[in-house]
């Protein structure tokens, strides 16, 4: 399979490269092609000939978003949907992944593929704007991934690296926490997520749509973080504290825990959250193997 990779350098899509020798992996960097560009978009495609756009970028510092909507809008909008249009027009598959910020959070079983969003700020608006321009320009090629609380080796340039190296940083120093115990969220690492996408793009029965990808299970971010303070023997504690789901004025959803139901279908399982983290803490830092 012939690939062009959007955002290789991110975290998602340095582990879609390590996890795809198997395809051609053609991989612009930023400064070579800037998505919000949809004539460097189109010149790309029609240069790369893939078979699968595999579009990772985004928009997503959460708070950064609110006060940069049109940077937002222009990122996780509108060049998702030029990115649609130009695989729609040469035939060309589309994977583009959005969050389980496109949900309000008053559910309290896992939200299946097929349940009502309710976007509680900018990001989780401009993330289901990029689903529906997906979803409708590129009607049988798109195939769209939820997914939720990423952390991968490469970390993200935007988000200053991950939320699991940062606690293995504090843990390690052995300093004490405060973390959020009233949202709840489905972790997921990168490697398998890469792993989910490889087999949900190479089995039979994948049609477009809307498909969730996250490691099985839910906890809090203080669950989490819990878990690395003990994966790591740190002499550090962390207390739960409720926030509210708000940083500062902007709402978050309390629960956004996503039900991979169609993939599950397909067959592409991904293990649970805890199995993850696990193995990702003993690979990084084999001292805490
Ligand atoms: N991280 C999470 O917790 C999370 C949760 C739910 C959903 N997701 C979604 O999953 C996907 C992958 O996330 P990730 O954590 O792997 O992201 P990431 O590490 O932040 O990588 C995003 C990549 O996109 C590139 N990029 C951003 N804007 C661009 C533009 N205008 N033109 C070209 N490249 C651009 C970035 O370049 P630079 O490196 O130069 O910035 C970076 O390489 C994204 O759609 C993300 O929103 C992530």
């Amino acid at each position: 399979m012939k690939v062009l990779l959007l955002g290789a350098r991110g975290q998602l899509g340095s582990d879609l490269r390590l996890g795809g020798v198997a395809h051609e992996i053609v991989a612009p960097a930023r400064e070579a092609l800037d998505v919000t560009d949809a004539g460097a978009v189109r010149g790309a495609i029609a240069a790369a000939r893939p078979d699968v756009v595999i579009n990772c970028t985004a928009f997503h510092n959460v708070p950064l978003c609110e006060s940069e909507p049109e940077l937002a809008f222009r990122t996780n909008g509108v060049a998702v949907r030029d990115i649609a249009m130009a695989c729609a027009e040469r035939n060309v598959r589309l994977v583009t992944y959005s969050s389980d910020y496109v949900f309000g959070g008053d559910q309290t079983t896992p939200y299946s593929e097929d349940a009502t969003p309710h976007p509680l700020q900018v990001y989780g608006i401009t993330r289901l704007a990029g689903e529906h321009a997906a979803l409708a320009c590129a009607p049988e090629h798109a195939i769209v991934i939820r997914t939720c609380g990423l952390y991968g080796a490469a970390g993200s340039s935007s988000k200053g690296g991950n939320f699991v190296n940062g606690r293995v940083l504090e843990a390690r120093a052995g300093h004490d926490l405060e973390m959020a115990s009233e949202q709840v969220v489905s972790p997921t690492a990168t490697t398998d997520l890469a792993h989910a996408t490889w087999q949900l793009l190479l089995a039979s029965g994948t049609t477009p749509g809307i498909y969730h990808l996250v490691n099985e299970g839910a906890c809090s971010w203080f669950e989490f973080a819990q878990e690395i303070f003990a994966l790591t023997r740190s002499r550090g504690t962390v207390r739960p504290v409720d926030r509210g789901a708000r940083t500062g004025a902007m709402r978050r959803p309390r629960y956004s825990v996503l039900a991979n139901t169609r993939a599950r279908a397909l067959g592409v399982t991904l293990r649970p959250w805890r199995d993850a983290l696990a193995d990702y803490v003993r690979t990084t830092w084999p001292e805490f193997a």
